[in-house]
């Protein structure tokens, strides 16, 4: 039987394992390409488990245009390709205004080097990984996708903009190319079965992962990031969506691109709904009756005081939308940092 692949760059990671999993399910085979830069192989026995099979793993760096070229071509002497899921990218704002070269290097390079290879293989749909950091904070929220982007605060952010620039002008070139350039909010939780969550290497910067391992007693308590911004407590207001159900969206907006001819969408990834950082820590204790050591801080570089996500477009035109709840989202991420600990 010819296989209906689709590579996935970055499936080690946090959202691409998720991913993964969800391509399985939907009859997908999933090819990863996966250099360990910033995951662990032992993901992989998670998916294992999850999915009693091992998926099929090349240990490849995206900006090594020859060396995809070889995955493409092996892949191609199994069956088609569906397309590609493109997550492999540095993620971490403040390392990125300290090594600002590396992350224009792999960002942009990997995504370059990767359209190069299919243009050159004649594989037509691309579902990139972007964020809503795109839009800075924006003027008015939710935000939807015509919001003008802002200049990027961080090396980081400037690479989603020129990655979908990059992506635009080559689909504009490129008769053949179909994308749809998906702009996160903020992923949290884990798989349910605790086998596959975050993997944060050294100190976590996002709020779910250093919340955990606060509560668990790895870290110190948790530091929240100002509470005089002009929201409903005085504390950032964010979108926090299931990875499940992100990885969801990318199973959708696949199937979508089979059959369009020639489109290129942005599209929101978020519930609508905005929670501020003390609320998360609430409906954590709430879900999980545990405390979660905390004690509020000076605000942090950077953050923009409030964004979530008008995700309209998303449900209309790939029929996706999020199922679970923030409560279930907590539970997970709980689930997962108590296995951690477990096995580590
Ligand atoms: N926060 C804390 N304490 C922490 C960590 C975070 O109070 O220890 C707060 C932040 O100030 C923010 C909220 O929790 O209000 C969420 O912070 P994260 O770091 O988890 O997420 P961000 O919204 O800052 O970051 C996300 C993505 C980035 C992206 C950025 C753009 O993770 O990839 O949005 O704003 F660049």
């Amino acid at each position: 039987m010819k296989l209906n692949q689709v590579i996935i760059t970055g499936g080690a990671g946090y959202i691409g394992s998720h991913t993964v999993v969800e391509l399985i399910h939907a009859g997908y085979e999933p090819v990863i390409i996966d250099n360990f830069s910033n995951s662990h192989p032992r993901v992989l026995d998670g998916l294992e488990r999850i999915l009693n099979r091992r998926p099929q793993l090349f240990e490849v760096d995206c900006c090594d245009e020859t060396a995809l070229n070889g995955v493409f071509e092996s892949c191609l002497q199994q069956g088609n390709i569906a397309g590609v899921i493109h997550f492999a990218a540095f993620k971490a704002v403040g390392e990125s205004t300290a090594e600002p070269l590396q992350y224009f290097r792999n960002n942009i390079g990997s995504t370059a080097a990767l359209l190069a290879v299919m243009h050159r293989h004649g594989v037509g749909s691309f579902v990139f990984s972007s964020s809503c950091t795109v839009y800075g904070q924006p003027e008015q929220i939710p935000v939807d996708e015509h919001a003008p982007f802002l200049p990027a605060e961080s090396p980081y952010g400037y690479t989603k903009q020129a990655c979908e620039r990059l992506i635009s002008d080559a689909h504009f070139a490129h008769s053949e190319l179909n994308v749809t350039l998906l702009r996160y909010f903020n992923p949290i939780g884990a798989h349910p079965t605790g086998l596959i969550g975050e993997l944060p290497l050294g100190h976590p910067n996002n709020l779910i992962p250093f919340l955990t391992q606060a509560t668990a007693g790895l870290r110190d308590p948790l530091t929240v990031f100002g509470n005089d911004y002009p929201t409903a407590d005085g504390t950032c207001v964010r979108d926090y969506i299931h990875v499940v159900d992100l990885a969801k969206a990318h199973v959708a907006a696949l199937n979508w691109l089979q059959d369009q001819h020639h489109a290129c969408e942005a599209l929101n990834l978020g519930t609508g709904n905005g929670s501020t950082v003390l609320q998360v820590i609430q409906a954590f204790e709430t879900a999980n009756n545990i405390q979660v050591p905390h004690a509020i801080g000076p605000r942090r570089p950077g953050d923009v005081t409030a964004i979530y996500a008008d995700a309209k477009k998303a449900k209309k035109l790939i029929g996706w939308e999020c199922e679970l709840s923030l409560e279930e989202a907590l539970k997970d991420a709980w689930n997962w940092q108590k296995k951690l600990g477990e096995t580590s």
